[in-house]
Order: C-alpha cells, then sequence, then structure tokens
C-alpha cells in the first residue's frame, strides 16, 4: 500500500495483497455458511478500519455443478455477490482437456450436471455411468437406475465405442457402481466398454478433479472424498490384476502447484477487470483447512512463485487442534475472520 492510510478511505483498494479462499471448513459446512465467514466477507469488502476492499478469490476442491451454479450457492451462502471471473472449482482446470479426447466418462456429482459442465467445457461426446448402465444394466448388479435417470440416461450401442479418458468431475454418488464400471474400463482393451485385455495396461487415463481422502461437511468428524474413491480404485485394480496392469492416474486440484498457478492467473485477471489493478501482488494469502491440500499447496507454491504466498490453517475444518498438521502454516488461527484480520494487521 506503500503510504500511510488514514482511516477510512471511501473506494480504496489494497493494491498489494489478495487473499484466496479454501470454500469447505473455511467458508462452509454441510451446505451453511460458517458464522465469521459473513463478517469475513463484510470485513473483505471495506467494513475494515481502513475502509479499503481487499481483493479476494475462492479455490475449491469441490465441484458437481457450473462455476456460475457454484457461485449462486456461494453468494446467499456468504450474503455477497460472488461472480465466476473469482472462482476455481475442482474441475474449472479440466476445460483445458477438452479438445485432447474425442469420447470422455464423466463420473460424479448429482443426475446429469457433470454431463452439462463436461459439455459447457466443450467437450464433444460425454457419456456417463447412467449410460453404460442403460446399455447394460447387468453392469452393477446392485444399482438400478431411477425412472429418472433412465430417461435422462442416453440410448447408444457401446459396441463400437472407444472411452478415450475418464474424468472424475465431482465425489461418487454411487461409489460401488462407479468403481465397477471404472475397473472394468481400466481392464479393457482400449477403452471399449464390454471388453477384457489380457495384460492390463491399455486402459484409458483417469483424472481427479482432487485427492482429498477426507473433507469437513456438516457432521462433527471429517467425511471420506474423492482421494480415498481413488485409493480404492487404485487398490482393487492392483488385487484384480495381480499386480499385473498399468493404470494411468492423475489427480487436478489442490495441491498440484499448477492449480495454484492457475488460481495466480484468475486472479491476476480479476484484480485487473474488476479492481483495475496491473502489478502483480507482492502477497497472496491462502486460506485453509486442509494441511494435505491448502497448506501444502500453498508452502509449494510460495517456493517457485516471484510473489510471497503466505498460508494460514484454520480450526474450522478437517485440521484437529492439538494434532501436528503434515505441513506447516506460516500461522493457524481460529476462524477465516481472524485470517482476515491477521493479513491485514500484517500489511498495515
Ligand atoms: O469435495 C470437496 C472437498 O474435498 C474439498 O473442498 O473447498 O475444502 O477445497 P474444499
Ligand atoms: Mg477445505
Amino acid at each position: 500500500l506503500g503510504t500511510p492510510i488514514t482511516p477510512p478511505l471511501e473506494n480504496a483498494v489494497a493494491d498489494s495483497f489478495v487473499f484466496a479462499f479454501d470454500i469447505d471448513g473455511v467458508l462452509v459446512r454441510g451446505g451453511r455458511a460458517i458464522p465469521e465467514a459473513i463478517e469475513a466477507m463484510r470485513f473483505l469488502n471495506g467494513a475494515n478500519p481502513y475502509g479499503i476492499q481487499i481483493p479476494h478469490i475462492f479455490l475449491t476442491n469441490g465441484g458437481g455443478k457450473t462455476e456460475e451454479e457454484r457461485c449462486q450457492d456461494l453468494s446467499s451462502q456468504l450474503q455477497q455477490d460472488i461472480k465466476p471471473g473469482q472462482f476455481i472449482c475442482g474441475h474449472t482446470p479440466m476445460r483445458e482437456m477438452a479438445e485432447t479426447y474425442g469420447t470422455v466418462l464423466v463420473i460424479g456429482g448429482e443426475g446429469e450436471k457433470c454431463r452439462h459442465v463436461a459439455e459447457g467445457y466443450g467437450f464433444k461426446d460425454v457419456v456417463t455411468p447412467g449410460d453404460i448402465i442403460k446399455h447394460n444394466s447387468a453392469t452393477t448388479p446392485f444399482r438400478k437406475l431411477t425412472p429418472e435417470e433412465h430417461s435422462n440416461s442416453r440410448d447408444r450401442d457401446f459396441s463400437d465405442v472407444v472411452i478415450d479418458a475418464v474424468f472424475v468431475f465431482a465425489d461418487s454418488r454411487d461409489w460401488a457402481g462407479d468403481i465397477q464400471i471404472m475397473l472394468d474400463l481400466a481392464m479393457s482393451k482400449g477403452g471399449r466398454v464390454g471388453t477384457r485385455s489380457d495384460t492390463f495396461d491399455q486402459g484409458p487415463p483417469f483424472y481427479f478433479s482432487h485427492n482429498d481422502v477426507v473433507w469437513s461437511a456438516a457432521h462433527e468428524h471429517v467425511r471420506l472424498g474423492m482421494g480415498a474413491l481413488r485409493r480404492m480404485f487404485e487398490v482393487t485394480f492392483k488385487d484384480l490384476t495381480g499386480g499385473q496392469g498399468k493404470l494411468n492416474t492423475h489427480a487436478f486440484g489442490k495441491p498440484q502447484v499448477s492449480t495454484f498457478e492457475f488460481a495466480s492467473r484468475l486472479m491476476g485477471q480479476w484484480r485487473n477487470t474488476e479492481h483495475g489493478l496491473v502489478a502483480p501482488p507482492s502477497t497472496v494469502y491462502f486460506v485453509g483447512d486442509t494441511p494435505e491440500s491448502d497448506i501444502r499447496g500453498t508452502n509449494a507454491v510460495n517456493e517457485v512463485a516471484d510473489n510471497e504466498w503466505y498460508s494460514i490453517l484454520v480450526r474450522t475444518g478437517v485440521y484437529e487442534e492439538g494434532t501436528v498438521p503434515a505441513y506447516k502454516p506460516r500461522i493457524t488461527v481460529n476462524t477465516v475472520l481472524d485470517a482476515v484480520k491477521h493479513g491485514l494487521d500484517r500489511e498495515m
């Protein structure tokens, strides 16, 4: 900020620092705002001792809806207008792969939502587990499509279809059925539904939108996440193929440095279009609740970035007080409100 500021400064914008927030366990739990989060948003929007606006973005591993829909949900939860230009979810970076693959299987989320997200990203031919079950109901012995799922799933003859890649966009709503279908493809001849390879090394690549083994939802204890599904898939593949096969799996999301770099680019655009700022911020404060994703990634990007990435761990989510976090934050605070106050104190 350079020069000392006498409060309040109408419409002044913090130009040397920015905040980025994880969502589950920091701002929201089980679909409801953590109360301090609403106050933290007001604080960022000028209700702070200096009367300044503090630019901020959101970076969640969650997903399952379009960025627009997620922003609408978050806006009503946090009582603040949040725009897609300041929002990244787990599957957002997958949009960059829409041109790479022809036919893709999309896993996770409610109903047809993730198919629509993928088509919105430009993926040309999107198959769901429902399409495969509709084609052959014996695929998943205990999963029967509901009448609604049956009518939404597409009629297709899979005898000639090659699945070029599998994308797990959001948490599975039917782990057994989805893992079965993923294993079938991993063991198939070159991604052909219903076939079996002798060598188990011809399956398509599998992309997960993140790798969180657990996450913070409404329950008092953490809940299983996509990373757990990935582990079950990988371990079972090994068991079924006697360790002979070859699986090609990748995860996007935090803690991947590329995800933070993607966030950094979005942050640059957002600061420019929304606040008219051109020079990059000196410090990015990242507030998260999961040491393995949020703190690990922030500390890792801090090692390679030109600016400072400052990790703040909160006590409202995955991290449990009294345990030693697997990755050490710069500071641990009770809530997201304490986190934004700490950042502002450090800057002013
Ligand atoms: O499924 C969502 C979860 O694994 C993490 O979301 O907001 O804590 O990155 P978030
Ligand atoms: Mg979280």
